[in-house]
């Protein structure tokens, strides 16, 4: 369809890039935090049914429709319904609002590489109170997150193959490596095994609509999907691959890098005697706090881990600024440069409000929470689970089957009649498992003016389907 599109460079390079895209700190910063507040192993059990049943057919989903029309998220819907691009600028919002806090995050993982190696390990008993003085810092996190920008906004200049899939080739087996380490170091502390247990041992007392929404929230993330990404990166992925074979890999690496993560943090976090609720700071307070324990050596893993762990950020983030970037060229043929600079300007003006939200800018806040959870808690807990919704009613009713079937199968056989199967899981199950789901969910939580208003959001976006 379009013959100058952009391609990826290899089957290889496709297969990191998309999973770069998913592994992020969705696995290795948020899942642990999020399993630990939410019980623990009922929340992972949940969770994985979620990933395999709901996510990994959305993916083959989104992938399917950006190769069949080699369009990013908003085109691809345009492509088939003028009425449903909607859904795809639902997507480049979404893109948008995880980049109001998601660089923030990323801009302290670049700050411990170097705190790491300028003596935060020295003192171990202080490592939780040095990350709450650092992240509520007026001044030293912004300056860590305008860094990690602009390493975002070199590599999408760049374009696909030579940048974005250059890093994450080299960088995400090294951060593989690394958890491994840390997992055995974690398991082998005295006291790990209640770690372990609360990890695997379902207890499901203490779930709730809200634990099922938190879970399909954070399939959604950590596997990149409901917001167009996956469309946009298969957009440019070439006519020979087996769409099923790829996303069953990438939904294997993200899944299993998450329960890594899960692995390497809890034994330790309690065999140190620390809270498992202990949010967003967990990985920056547990995992220094491992490695502080093994001398030297212990500085020097606790950098490369960090470096890793920044490397996994910017695989993702760049797939967010490209979903904003991709729009603007297709769709209003903006020119690359132009688009990843504007796109990277306004970002920085989200993810500098986002950082002072936790320090000095506490005390503002938008339908009850702060600037930072506003983006957060918005895109994890509404848009991408609607998102996902979405796709899946536009897959199942609008896109022609056979258009899919062409797509999944490439022209052959399909076995044990996987594909309706799938069809039928996309086109009845998922729309009516997460209506169900984001309705529990939201009657349940506490910040329900913010959900209203992420619906109204969404409403109005379809409203005014016609002028996007
Ligand atoms: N999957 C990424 C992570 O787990 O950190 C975050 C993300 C990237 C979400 C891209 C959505 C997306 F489109």
């Amino acid at each position: 369809m379009n013959q100058s599109r952009e391609n990826w460079g290899s089957r290889m390079g496709f297969i990191m890039a998309a999973a770069g895209s998913a592994v992020g700190l969705g696995n290795i910063w948020r899942f642990p935090y999020m399993a630990g507040a939410n019980g623990g192993s009922a929340f992972i059990l949940i969770y994985l049914v979620f990933v395999f049943i709901i996510g990994l057919s959305v993916m083959i989903a989104e992938f399917a429709v950006g190769r069949r029309t080699s369009l990013a998220a908003v085109g691809a819907y345009k492509h088939y319904s003028k009425r449903w691009t909607f859904a795809g600028v639902l997507g480049v919002v979404s893109a948008f609002f995880i980049m109001g806090f998601y660089p923030v995050v990323g801009g302290w993982a670049l700050a411990y590489v170097f705190k790491s190696l300028t003596g935060l390990l020295s003192n171990a008993g202080a490592i939780g109170d040095t990350f709450g003085a650092f992240i509520t810092n007026p001044m030293e996190p912004l300056v860590w997150m305008i860094i990690f920008l602009l390493m975002n906004v070199v590599i999408v200049a760049k374009g696909i193959s030579g940048g974005i899939e250059k890093a994450g080739k080299v960088l995400m087996p090294t951060l593989f490596v690394l958890l491994i380490l840390i997992a055995v170091r974690s398991v082998t502390l005295p006291g790990a095994s209640a770690g372990l247990a609360f990890l695997f041992q379902p207890d499901f007392s203490e779930v709730t609509g809200q634990t099922f929404l938190a879970a399909l929230g954070q399939a959604f993330f950590s596997l990149s999907l409901g917001m167009g990404c996956m469309i946009t990166y298969g957009s440019y992925l070439s006519k020979e691959e087996k769409l099923p074979n790829n996303a069953l890999i990438v939904t294997a690496l993200d899944t299993g890098v998450a329960l890594l993560a899960g692995i390497a943090i809890f034994p330790a976090l309690f065999a140190f005697g620390m809270e498992p609720a202990a949010g967003p700071g967990l990985v920056f307070v547990v995992v220094p706090s491992i490695f502080a324990q093994m001398g030297g050596i212990g500085t020097l893993f606790a950098a490369i881990f960090f470096v890793a762990l920044t490397v996994a950020a910017l695989t993702s983030s760049v797939s967010l600024m490209e979903v904003v970037a991709a729009y603007l060229i297709d769709q209003k043929q903006m020119d690359r440069k132009k688009a990843v600079y504007s796109t990277g300007f306004i970002m920085v003006i989200t993810g500098i409000l986002s950082s002072l939200s936790l320090g000095v800018m506490s005390g503002f806040t938008i339908l009850g929470v702060g600037v930072f959870d506003f983006f957060d808690i918005l895109t994890d807990k509404i848009f991408l689970a609607i998102g996902g919704m979405l796709l899946a009613i536009f897959v199942g009713w609008v896109v022609k089957k056979e258009d899919l079937r062409d797509e999944l199968t490439n022209g052959g056989a399909v076995p044990f009649g996987l594909f309706d199967i799938w069809y039928n899981v996309v086109k009845y199950v998922i729309p009516l498992a997460v209506a169900v789901v984001a309705v529990l969910g939201i009657l349940d939580i506490a910040q329900t003016g913010l959900m209203l208003f992420g619906l109204a959001v969404i409403l109005v976006l379809g409203i005014f389907s016609h002028k996007l």
